[in-house]
């Protein structure tokens, strides 16, 4: 979602300056550009080496400096298209507050008429101090957003309010406050990642999703303002700001699936539900024997959860998805029919670089009386936006009798 953006990243002097590596390296995953700003106090806690190394950029250092441009300052504000402050001690805080420019990041800081995200970290004695809650109120008033400390352990040996917030915290919160705002109000129910079916206390029966085409839904839904719920049969962390149900079984996705069907306005399946399980599942580990080279399971077929919600469908827009090896489009035509959805998410399974378990995915989206729509190879995340991006459309241009 980042993709192209220009971001400044600003370094001060705290022990969280070392989180300033992971948060530049899913920046620049994101498709950011990056450059780095550090002061000689960040400088101890982290070698402008390794974030140059990271940003592919040299790294600006507290003097003013002309080693890019005349006037490197000013020629890097108006370069930038974001602002990030993380660690901001109550030092660099307070000179943002207060309009002092005496080195490089403070001057830039100054000239840039960027969006600006302050990631505050220190002490919590320092947080709670008048001078610093004063000077917070006047960036808040002057449009600066500031992305609060948690209550965490603290460097000083105990914990308190004052920890930075994770590196994935802030850029899915930068992320979020640059996204069109398209899914406000809404709420979206999504499953994401392959359902496994017991065998015994041992084994079970799966498929090769992940998950990640799902949580790129949910995450990016997020960002555009709408309340997330994600059923998930997937290990991946759970996006921020996302209510999540773990499930295992066809069975426990579909519990969880009608459970919050009805108070939600989006519905996706993107799931790869196993259609049949193992009828009579071992109580015991199934043993191995000497005199039979065959193992015979008796399978029986899962209900079709997206069947069965299209059933009970009544101001939900209902998404689903089919993953196919061959003729793709007829098959996901059939789906989209049979299976009564407003929408149905075509993957072609068989290319190499997309569908599951890729980082990347490349699909077809079909609707009812309407041209499918081809959307090309780009990351899950991009992919995501694109489909809610026609969802929000479809949305809004619904008679409330269609
Ligand atoms: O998870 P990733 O690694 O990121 O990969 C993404 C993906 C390829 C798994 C995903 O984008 C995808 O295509 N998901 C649907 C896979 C699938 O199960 O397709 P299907 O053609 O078997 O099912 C069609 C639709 O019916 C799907 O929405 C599925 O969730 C749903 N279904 C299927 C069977 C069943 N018993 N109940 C269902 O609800």
């Amino acid at each position: 979602m980042l993709k192209n953006k220009h971001i400044a990243l600003y370094i001060s002097g705290s022990i969280a300056a070392y989180k300033a590596a992971s948060l530049t390296r899913l920046l620049v995953k994101a498709g950011a550009i990056v450059r780095v700003i550090m002061t000689t106090a960040a400088t101890n806690f982290i070698t402008p080496l390794t974030m140059q190394t990271l940003s592919k950029h040299f790294v600006y250092p507290q003097q003013i400096t002309t080693a890019d441009a005349p006037v490197a300052h000013i020629a890097l504000a108006d370069w930038t298209d974001i602002a990030i402050i993380a660690p901001a001690t109550a030092n660099i805080i307070a000179k943002m507050a207060n309009g002092i420019a005496d080195d490089f990041a403070t001057t830039a800081l100054l000239a840039t008429t960027a969006a600006k995200f302050v990631v505050p970290a220190m002490n919590e004695h320092m947080w709670n101090n008048p001078a610093t809650q004063h000077n917070l109120t006047t960036l808040r008033t002057n449009g600066v957003t500031i992305i609060e400390p948690t209550v965490g352990f603290l460097a000083e040996g105990y914990a308190g309010k004052g920890h930075m917030r994770e590196p994935s915290d802030i850029v899915n919160y930068v992320a979020s406050a640059t996204m069109p705002a398209l899914l406000a109000n809404k709420k979206v129910l999504i499953s994401a990642g392959g359902t496994k079916e017991p065998i015994d206390p041992v084994r079970y029966i799966t498929n090769r999703s992940s998950g990640k085409m799902g949580y790129a839904l949910a995450q990016v839904a997020q960002q555009m303002g709408a309340q997330v719920t994600l059923v998930s049969a997937s290990t991946l962390p759970t996006p921020p700001g996302v209510t999540i149900h773990k499930v295992t079984t066809a069975q426990q996705m579909q519990t969880a699936m009608n459970d919050n069907f009805k108070q939600n306005d989006i519905v996706i399946m993107a799931a790869a539900v196993a259609d049949y399980r193992v009828l009579h599942v071992a109580t015991q580990k199934i043993k191995k024997t000497t005199d039979n080279d065959q193992l015979n399971l008796k399978l029986v077929k899962n209900p079709d959860i997206l069947a069965t919600l299209s059933q009970q469908k009544t101001h939900q827009y209902l998404v689903g998805f089919a993953a196919e090896s061959q003729n793709l489009l007829a098959n996901a035509q059939k789906k989209l029919i049979n299976k009564h959805v407003d929408m149905l998410v075509a993957n072609d399974i068989s290319a190499k670089d997309a569908g599951f378990n890729s980082d990347n995915n490349r699909v077809t989206v079909l609707r009812p009386h309407q041209a499918s729509q081809v959307l090309l190879l780009a990351s899950k995340q991009q992919i995501a936006k694109e489909i809610l991006t026609i969802i929000s459309n479809e949305i809004k241009n619904k008679k409330p009798c269609d």
